[in-house]
C-alpha cells in the first residue's frame, strides 16, 4: 500500500502526464499549419510518449493498491507565433515537470516508501533527458535563426526521423 499523500501525489502526476500530451499535440497543430511536418511528427511522438508516462503512473498506481481517480485536463495554449516561442514553452513545462517528479522523489524518502522512491527514479532520468531535448532544439533554432528557411527545412528534416519507443517500464509491464 501507499500512503493516502502519495495517492494523491501520483494521481495529480496521471494528470501532468497527460496534460504534456496534450500540449505537444497543440505544439504539433500548429507545425502542422505551417507544414513543418519534421516538427509536427516530432511532437506526436513525444505527445505518444507523455501519455505512456501518464500509463505508467496509471499502472503503479493500480500495481500498489492505490485507485487511479483521473483528473479533468485544461485547454493548452494554442495561439503560437514563432518556433522559438514553443520550444521555450516546451522547456518551462518540461522544468516544471521535473520539479513535480522531485517532490514525489522527496515525499518517497521521507514517508521512508522505498517501492515508490524505486519506481520515481526512471521519472527523474528521464526529466534530465527531456529537459537536455529542448535546451538542444531551442539552441539550434536560436543559431539558425527564425527567417532562415534553409536552416528551419535542414533542422525540421532532422526532426522527422525521430522513431517512437514504448518507454521502457510501459514495455515491461506489457509483457508481464
Ligand atoms: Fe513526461
Amino acid at each position: 500500500m501507499i500512503s493516502e499523500r502519495m495517492e494523491k501525489l501520483l494521481n495529480e502526476q496521471v494528470q501532468k502526464e497527460f496534460y504534456s500530451a496534450y500540449l505537444y499535440l497543440s505544439f504539433e497543430a500548429y507545425f502542422a499549419g505551417r507544414n513543418l511536418d519534421g516538427f509536427a511528427h516530432w511532437f506526436r511522438v513525444q505527445a505518444m510518449e507523455e501519455r505512456d508516462h501518464a500509463l505508467i503512473f496509471f499502472n503503479y498506481i493500480n500495481q500498489v493498491g492505490g485507485r487511479v481517480k483521473l483528473q479533468a485536463l485544461a485547454a493548452p495554449d494554442w495561439d503560437f507565433h514563432s518556433i522559438e516561442e514553443i520550444i521555450t514553452k516546451q522547456l518551462e513545462h518540461e522544468r516544471l515537470v521535473t520539479a513535480s517528479i522531485y517532490n514525489i522523489a522527496d515525499h518517497a524518502i521521507e514517508e521512508r516508501d522505498h517501492k515508490t522512491n524505486s519506481f520515481i527514479k526512471w521519472f527523474v532520468d528521464e526529466q534530465a533527458e527531456e529537459e537536455a531535448n529542448a535546451e538542444q532544439i531551442l539552441s539550434k533554432i536560436r543559431l539558425v535563426g527564425e527567417n532562415d528557411g534553409r536552416g528551419i527545412l535542414m533542422l525540421d528534416a532532422e526532426m522527422a526521423t525521430r522513431v517512437y519507443v514504448v518507454p521502457a517500464p510501459l514495455a515491461a509491464n506489457n509483457q508481464a
